[in-house]
């Protein structure tokens, strides 16, 4: 048996039971206090906290999200490290108070569709064993079974939910293979079948949508990073919780890369306060043209060249950028130049290991 330890959260002084065998982030998430996090498994550094009293192990931390001296002078990624003590940890906890969020469960997830529907990209369609409460934009973390490509032992991957909340017990996922990644490559496109039992917890991350002061949220995915901004945007437009404008710039080399095109057009017609521009980097409006497809339906160029070239200045809107880190930083520099402050700016960036 395992043992516990207690441990206790500065500034909030809240105090959560934790085993001895158990990341004190989980500890903390399953029991409803919110810590900062991202990647949940020891690369981003985005949950590191300083230790005030106590001993851990700091588990699969890796060095460069936790070196060597910052060990020294007692810090910690919480999704990490386990206690060997009673400990007391102090977090930068920037809590959003118009934010309800919600505890970490253990879920099963029966797999129920899976859809090829762009280049190196599936759609997975999961129902829950029962409702979970989340909020738009979060994620979820699949346990890899160990037998899916012969390898000791099984693995978390993390995805985000593409569906609304509205939706609480099926959800969308989207998953880009990563050659040689044993979550996509050798589990999702290799063996993962209908009717497959999944274990899965979350709700994670809080690259969630801020309903508070409506005005024109601008949205910029890359690859599967749409995915979560799909969630929030169904969660703004269909239910009402949004009364501002949203547009969203999807970036993709070619149509092959884009995916979800045909759901956000019906949107855009749909509702007057949502512009879509699908952007193409490496196609030319000739190309699309000779393809019998509508030229004018694209826009042609970087997404970010794109964005820029929208808007003389974007002073007072919000920002929500999702996809690979070198998109994410070019959307937030762009976003800049127009004037949006850095705190009206959300991002995720993937930590894909596949
Ligand atoms: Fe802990 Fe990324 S390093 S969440």
């Amino acid at each position: 048996m395992p043992e516990s330890f207690v441990v206790t959260i500065e500034p909030l002084g809240r105090q959560v039971v934790c085993r001895e065998d158990q990341p004190i982030l989980d500890a903390c998430l399953r029991a409803g206090v919110w810590l900062p996090h991202s990647c949940t498994h020891g690369t981003c550094a985005t949950c590191k906290c300083d230790i005030v009293d106590g001993d851990v192990d700091h588990g699969e931390a890796s060095t460069f999200a936790l070196m060597e001296f910052e060990r020294d002078e007692g810090k910690l990624l919480t999704c990490c490290a386990t206690p060997r003590s009673d400990v007391t940890i102090e977090a930068d906890i920037d809590v959003d108070e118009d934010i309800e969020m919600h505890s970490v469960e253990d879920f099963v997830g029966t797999l129920v569709s899976l859809d090829e529907v762009a280049r190196d990209t599936v759609r997975l369609v999961v129902e829950l064993d029962r409702d979970m409460a989340f909020n738009a934009g979060q994620y979820m973390k699949f346990t890899v079974p160990a037998a899916a490509d012969g390898s000791a032992g099984s693995v978390d991957r993390t995805w985000s939910i593409a569906s609304p909340p509205s939706q609480p017990r099926t959800l969308e996922f989207h998953v880009r293979k990563v050659p040689g990644g044993r979550g996509t490559d050798g589990w999702v496109f290799r063996t993962l079948a209908v009717g497959d039992q999944i274990p899965m917890s979350g709700p994670y991350g809080r690259f969630v949508l801020h309903t508070g002061q409506d005005n024109h949220t601008i949205m910029v995915a890359g690859g599967t990073g749409l995915a979560p901004i799909k969630s929030m945007l169904r969660h703004g437009l269909e239910n009402g919780s949004y009364e501002g404008e949203m547009t969203l710039y999807q970036g993709g080399r070619s149509r092959e890369w884009l995916y979800d095109v045909d759901v956000f057009r019906r949107l855009a017609a749909e509702y007057d306060q949502f512009t879509y521009r699908p952007c193409l980097s490496e196609e030319t409006a000739e190309d699309v043209a000779a393809s019998g497809d509508d030229p004018d339906a694209y826009a042609y160029g970087m997404v970010t060249d794109v964005l820029a070239a929208d808007h003389a200045s974007l002073s007072g809107c919000k920002g929500y950028l999702c996809g690979p880190p070198l998109m994410v930083e070019a959307a937030l520099k762009t976003l800049m130049s127009k004037r949006l402050f850095p705190r009206d700016i959300y991002r995720e960036e993937f930590f894909n290991e596949g």
